[in-house]
């Protein structure tokens, strides 16, 4: 490959620049590297020789802030992995409030490498939605970066609609604002709840420049290990470990768990994620299920062995008293049964999955928080109901997730699959196009609908949407999967089209 940047100084770049940011170039990133070395050449108006010396001795900060500007990606999006979310509510903050020897009422939230804020805004959003059982609580939410470019977006507050693609539709009417240019202002009551500093991890000392001296309760540090090698890794990991209070959570993104391997944490294994809790292993919080655990103590223990202590906290959280009277039959929280459902789901046993997943969404309220995966529960339901060939139902189901988030390109990729199915290629070929607009780099949904256009005999719109698949592609690595393929990689669909002979 012809590179502008000869090979030997694309080498000395990246060992220079894994130093000073901890950002790993390995071969195969060095074309994103020439790119974005170049950019900040022609920005600084100097040459690859100068710029290189610079980094050699002591590059001054407005350097290191143009190079990662232009180096990292800062991929991000509100409520990404509703899954985490809804584990921080259910588990590890229902942990830390119950906890009997917890003294102050305070924690302390640090997103580190929080690009442009959608993360501590969302735990900021969460603890909102949490209030009355919160509202005594000091809450302290932090997001750093190294990208200043990234934080000075974080706080102003405006999104696209791309990065609420995966935020429910009440969420979105209750803490934001509709903006100018298919943007949203969030409210000012979540934004000011959240503090942002600059702060690049792999230097030395992290409590002046985010102004806290004081433990942290929860440090998420999610899709940004996975960019550093490993030594820069470790020193992470090391340095967040002693920043994090006795049994504080470190949160890493669900590729990047394997990378946190100190004695000092104990890995907790929740449905579908992995998190660290600093500390040896803790029986009665190891088994983490305190909503399910209470109630079945509620459920089924006459009141008066209820120790009050409980009892006030079920009253706070408007649990059901059984005053000693013959005891409801116990229920299953929402989110057990989701992953239930799930695993029905994966085993192939659609009917059972369909089973639980109507009696989830047929529950109102359960407790007194939000079920966030109210919307995952709707779209496994429209595939299990696919799956059986009952594509009305599907179609209904896939129709109600897309008003729950109506900005979710995925869901409507969903429900052109189903209009497939039962031969509907009109509509099909409408929801393909919704989602496109939702997300232009929707790679399988411009295959999708250039295989449907062929289909439909319009072979120069075909055309068109093949070369849109191709363009996007090409800046993919070859071997990398893409979504909704099937674990088809990158390389293979660029073939398949190439073999459809489309020009
Ligand atoms: C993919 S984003 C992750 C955002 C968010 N945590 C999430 O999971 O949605 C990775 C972020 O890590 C930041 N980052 C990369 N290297 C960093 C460093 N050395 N110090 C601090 N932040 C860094 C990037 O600027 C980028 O915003």
């Amino acid at each position: 490959m012809i590179r502008d940047i000869p090979e030997k100084t694309l080498e000395e770049l990246s060992r220079l620049i894994s130093t000073h940011t901890g950002l790993y170039f390995p071969e195969q990133k060095w074309t994103a590297l020439n790119k974005g070395v170049q950019s900040v050449i022609n920005d600084l108006d100097t040459d690859i020789h100068q710029f290189i010396r610079c980094l050699q001795v002591s590059p001054p900060k407005e350097i290191i802030d143009s190079l990662t500007a232009r180096l990292t990606i800062g991929e991000t999006y509100f409520l990404r992995d509703k899954n985490f979310f809804q584990i921080l509510q259910d588990h590890i903050l229902r942990g830390i409030i119950e906890h009997p020897k917890r003294k102050t009422k305070k924690i302390i939230f640090w997103s580190a490498g929080c690009a442009s804020g959608e993360e501590p805004y969302s735990i900021a959003i969460l603890i909102d939605h949490m209030f009355p059982v919160l509202k005594n609580w000091d809450i302290t939410i932090i997001g750093s970066d190294i990208n200043p470019v990234a934080l000075e977006k974080a706080r102003k507050g405006f999104f696209s609609s791309w990065s609420m693609r995966e935020t429910p539709e009440k969420i979105i009417k209750k803490y934001f604002t509709p903006a100018a240019g298919n943007y949203f202002q969030i409210a000012p009551h979540i934004r000011q709840m959240v503090q942002f500093s600059q702060l690049n991890l792999m230097d030395g000392y992290y409590p002046a420049a985010l102004n806290c001296y004081e433990p942290m309760d929860i440090i998420l540090c999610r899709n940004v290990l996975m960019y550093f090698n490993e030594h820069g890794r470790n020193s992470v990991i090391q340095k967040l470990s002693g920043l994090l209070i006795d049994n504080g959570w470190m949160i890493t993104g669900p590729a990047e768990s394997g990378f946190v391997n100190l004695p000092e944490f104990t890995s907790v294994r929740f449905p579908n994620a992995l998190y660290h809790r600093k500390g040896p292993p803790r029986k009665e919080f190891e088994t983490p299920r305190p909503i399910r655990v209470s109630r079945e103590i509620i459920n089924t223990r006459p009141a008066a062995s209820v120790p009050a202590e409980r009892r006030k906290l079920d009253q706070r959280y408007g649990r059901r008293q059984t005053d000693g009277k013959a005891p409801p039959s116990p229920e299953k929280p929402k989110y057990d049964m989701y992953q239930e459902a799930l695993r029905d789901y994966n085993l192939r046993d659609y009917s059972q999955s369909v089973k639980k997943l109507l009696v989830i969404l047929s529950k109102e309220q359960n407790g007194s928080n939000a079920f966030l995966m109210k919307t995952e529960s709707m779209v496994l339901l429209a595939k299990a109901y696919a799956n059986i060939g009952e594509l009305e139902q599907a179609r209904t189901w896939c129709e109600k997730a897309i008003g729950t988030e109506k900005l979710n390109p995925e869901i409507y990729y969903l429900l052109s699959t189903i209009f497939q199915s039962a031969g509907d290629i009109e509509a099909a070929v409408k929801s393909l196009k919704q989602s496109i607009y939702l997300d232009p780099e929707f790679i399988m949904a411009h295959f999708t609908l250039g295989m449907l256009l062929r289909q439909k005999q319009m072979p120069g719109e075909s055309k068109k949407s093949m070369q849109n698949a191709l363009s996007i592609l090409e800046l993919k690595d070859a071997d990398e999967t893409l979504p909704f393929s099937e674990g088809m990689a990158a390389g293979r669909l660029i073939e398949t089209i190439k073999s459809m002979k489309i020009n």
